[in-house]
């Protein structure tokens, strides 16, 4: 352990990074992404692109940021490279901007549980006037702020890590429960048909932007989270073995929450799958009626366990958003932990006002841009996800692996990982990693990169 403070052990690594992977990430966004982009081609590709594009970018943040035992930022002082430290910039500040809307969003899963705790089933008819209500909104947002510099303050292991260890384990249990109750439902077939089997017809340029930024984001790459975590990671730890496992759960927890989330949908419309609740309100919308239809006292069990574990989920993610500013500004000007985790995390706050607004509060905000070749206008909330998700954060990993490869070097990058992994040098995994990490995610994630800012944002689709 140093004195920056570090995972106690190998799961404690794997329970953090994991914690904040998982989240809204995998159980909200994904099931409304897979809805908006057609099904499961859009799976098919998400996964991909974690496997090709995601896992070796995964290994050289970790790599960096254990070998610095540095922030996202510092670290590539470390290294020698101070003018790339711009990597860590764009991270914070794709960091700060996601953080602002997803504690907004976690606001609302908290705000769920209490609801359904108070037997208000009726809430998934009602989700736009409870997103445009502000009183409610600020109120959850705050509180859910407040949970994560709490969290944030108490530092890296004490804080993350024992909370993820019991949560996360409960959290898989409740989805595998909830997605085998699914299957059962009338209709569930119609579901499991539009999210499994996949129609490549389907599989045009903007579905694999958004599969692209929906990997990285819900693996919580590109941006330097992982770059910190790696930094409390001790130099006996596999850091080949726990990005796969990080992955491994991560991608199986979208899956499984797509398998729960089809068959209600199905149900819910009894087959139709052409016209499905899309966007942010999915599962909001979608499950309180579920719930509803397991009699009231079974409802609010299961019900409140589902928002209270999806809250929880949200938590540990946010949690490795705030971290990234916070071990940046303590590392760098050397500051208080605690004072500077709670400016930091009151900023960020403020910073999501205009998100909070945007959900019916404020008329603005809810109608704030028009995509070129869009029908309807975006809301600001999912304008600044499409910008950090699809933009920076595919981005961010493109840096990452140019830099590793061509700058900081591969054989650097080789003796990183050989620390706790003995046999990795010579080995075909280091062939393979290497080849990917300087020529694969390069080239695709350049080009990629190039494509969706042309397409998202200048309409020209290529
Ligand atoms: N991976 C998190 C989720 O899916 C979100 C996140 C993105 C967390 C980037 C940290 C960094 O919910």
């Amino acid at each position: 352990m140093t004195s920056r403070g570090g995972f106690s052990d190998k799961f404690g690594f794997i329970a953090a990074a994991a914690g904040s992977a998982v989240g809204l990430g995998s159980i909200w966004k994904f099931p409304f992404e897979v809805g908006n982009n057609g099904g499961a081609a859009f799976v098919l590709v998400y996964i991909l692109c974690c496997f090709v594009l995601c896992f070796p970018v995964m290994v050289a943040e970790v790599a960096i940021g254990r070998k610095t035992q540095k922030n996202a930022v510092g670290a590539f002082d470390v290294l020698g490279f101070k003018s790339w430290r711009i990597i860590g910039v764009l991270g914070i500040i794709s960091g700060v901007i996601i953080l602002s809307f997803y504690n907004v969003v976690s606001g609302w899963a908290f705000g769920y549980f209490i609801e359904i705790l108070k037997g208000n089933f009726e809430i998934g008819n009602h989700f736009s006037e409870f997103t445009a209500d502000i009183t409610y909104n600020s109120f959850y947002s705050l509180f859910f702020m407040f949970m994560t510099a709490y969290i944030v303050s108490r530092g890296v292991s004490a804080g993350i890590e024992k909370a993820t260890k019991i949560m996360m384990p409960a959290l898989f249990i409740m989805l595998i429960s909830l997605a085998a109750y699914a299957l059962t439902l009338d209709y569930a077939w119609e579901g499991v048909k539009f999210y499994l089997i996949p129609d490549f017809s389907k599989i045009t340029m903007p579905v694999i932007y958004s599969a692209l930024g929906q990997a990285f984001f819900s693996l919580s790459l590109g941006m330097g989270a992982l770059i910190t975590y790696g930094s409390y990671v001790s130099k006996e730890n596999n850091i080949i073995e726990s990005p796969v496992i990080i992955i491994l759960a991560t991608v199986g927890v979208a899956l499984i929450a797509g398998l729960m989330m089809f068959p209600f949908v199905a149900y819910n419309s009894s087959g139709d799958m052409t016209n499905i609740p899309s966007g942010p309100s999915l599962i909001f919308v979608t499950l309180p009626k579920v719930f509803e239809s397991f009699g009231a006292i079974l409802g609010i069990v299961v019900g409140g366990f589902f928002f209270l574990l999806l809250s929880f989920a949200a938590l540990t993610s946010t949690v490795s958003l705030l971290e990234v500013p916070v071990a940046y500004i303590v590392d760098e000007y050397k500051t208080n932990r605690t004072a500077t985790v709670w400016v930091t995390a009151m900023l960020i706050f403020l910073v999501g006002i205009p998100s909070m607004l945007s959900a019916g509060a404020s008329d603005f905000f809810t109608n704030f841009i028009t995509y070129p070749n869009a029908s309807k206008a975006t809301d600001f909330l999912s304008f600044v996800d499409d910008v950090a998700n699809d933009t920076f954060l595919p981005l961010g990993g493109f840096l990452i692996s140019v830099f590793t490869a061509y700058f900081w070097k591969k054989h650097n990058l080789s003796a990183e990982i050989s620390s706790g992994n003995s046999s990795y040098a010579g080995s075909w995994v280091e062939t393979l990693l290497n080849f990917a990490i300087s020529y694969i995610c390069p080239t695709i994630l350049g080009i990629l990169f190039v494509l969706t800012v042309l397409n998202r944002f200048f309409g020209i689709v290529i």
